[in-house]
């Protein structure tokens, strides 16, 4: 049996050859709605299939219980070094659900999603490894399961999430999101979610700001904005709730000049919110004045990441411009692929 040092010491490539099962989850992207979404408003957001997190699970020495070794980190996570861990406790909470008697695991995870920068590269990893779980437990979850077991971890870092996160992962599709604003005793009702119809495939740059936010910052300071100015706020929620719809026709017309400047006006609007940030805006404008059709910041702002809707003409002008602005990276996915 190897030790924790030598597990971290190996590069999760090999861990990930040499578990006896596997499991990966895509990163999200919020085309448009976020924050308003908080506010009951609908919001698009669609999985990126080819940035992924991934997660491997071997048997662990006896009486050990469930381990989980963070490669990126090199840290391990265990009931003696971290037994307030989120991810441990969901660990634990879906070993209980799942029924699993034989829980000395050793679970490794690994991810090519910037984390804190608006990917969903927790809701990614937490599902990674609910979903390496169930294929050591022979048993097949539903996304809707997944979603749910998601959900209430995302809700230790978040406070309030409206949800959209855990659900693009675990459905890996397109959605439609909408879900009513949280009840006075603090309840949510359930969410109304649509598999989006893409007629057209379009390619996006994502730049990344390299400055790391906690969503629970920007989304925090948003309440406490729309609790003193109420009025105002509802407002600019419903102009963005407006956006999110013209942008499901445009998506399904496939009408990508439309949709570019549906996606600067959604921007101005989320500048209004206050979470916009001058290196964002930098890299937007960046975008558009090399030839991008539309361009905004995506997740939660106040850093985080930024997309440009290309071309193939306007491609490269448009990812030199977003390093020249200073992007810490650029990643280019087409949205849309049937996966
Ligand atoms: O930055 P992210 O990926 O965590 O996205 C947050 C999206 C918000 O609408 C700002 C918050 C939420 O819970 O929907």
């Amino acid at each position: 049996m190897q030790s924790q040092r030598e597990k971290l010491a190996k590069p999760f490539a090999q861990v990930w050859t040499e578990a006896d099962y596997r499991a990966s989850a895509p990163a999200k992207l919020i085309v448009c709605g976020e924050h308003a979404v908080v506010y009951g408003q609908p919001a698009i957001a669609v999985a990126l299939s080819d940035i992924r997190a991934r997660s491997a699970l071997s048997c662990g020495p006896r009486g050990s219980g469930p381990q989980i070794i963070a490669h990126d980190l090199q840290t391990v996570w265990n009931r003696e070094t971290a037994a307030d861990n989120p991810l441990l406790q969901l660990v634990e909470r879906t070993l209980e659900q799942l029924e699993v008697a034989e829980r000395d695991l050793e679970i490794s995870f690994s991810s090519e999603i910037p984390i804190a920068s608006g990917m969903g590269s927790g809701a990614a990893i937490a599902t990674a490894l609910v979903r390496v779980l169930a294929a050591y437990a022979g048993r097949e979850l539903r996304a809707g399961e997944i979603s749910a077991m998601v959900y209430a971890s995302e809700q230790r870092f978040h406070g309030t999430p409206s949800g959209i996160d855990n659900t693009v992962v675990a459905y890996e599709q397109p959605i439609w999101y909408q879900r009513p604003p949280a009840q006075p005793d603090g309840t949510r009702p359930a969410p109304s979610i649509e598999s989006l119809q893409i007629s057209a495939p379009f390619s996006i740059l994502i730049g990344d700001t390299g400055i790391r936010s906690a969503t629970h910052r920007p989304v925090g300071a948003v309440r406490e904005r729309w609790q003193k100015q109420p009025e105002r706020y509802n407002r600019l929620f419903d102009q963005i709730g407006a956006i999110s719809a013209q942008i499901r026709s445009c998506l399904a017309s496939g009408d990508h000049k439309a949709l570019g400047a549906l996606l600067d006006a959604n921007q101005k609007l989320l500048g209004q919110i206050g979470v916009s940030l001058p290196k964002l805006n930098q890299l937007v404008r960046a975008a558009r004045n090399a030839g991008a059709l539309g361009a905004k910041l995506s997740g939660a702002g106040w850093g985080g990441v930024m997309f440009a809707l290309v071309t193939p003409e306007s491609r490269d002008a448009v990812r030199q411009a977003l390093l020249d602005a200073g992007a810490a990276r650029v990643l280019e996915t087409l949205v849309g692929v049937p996966s």
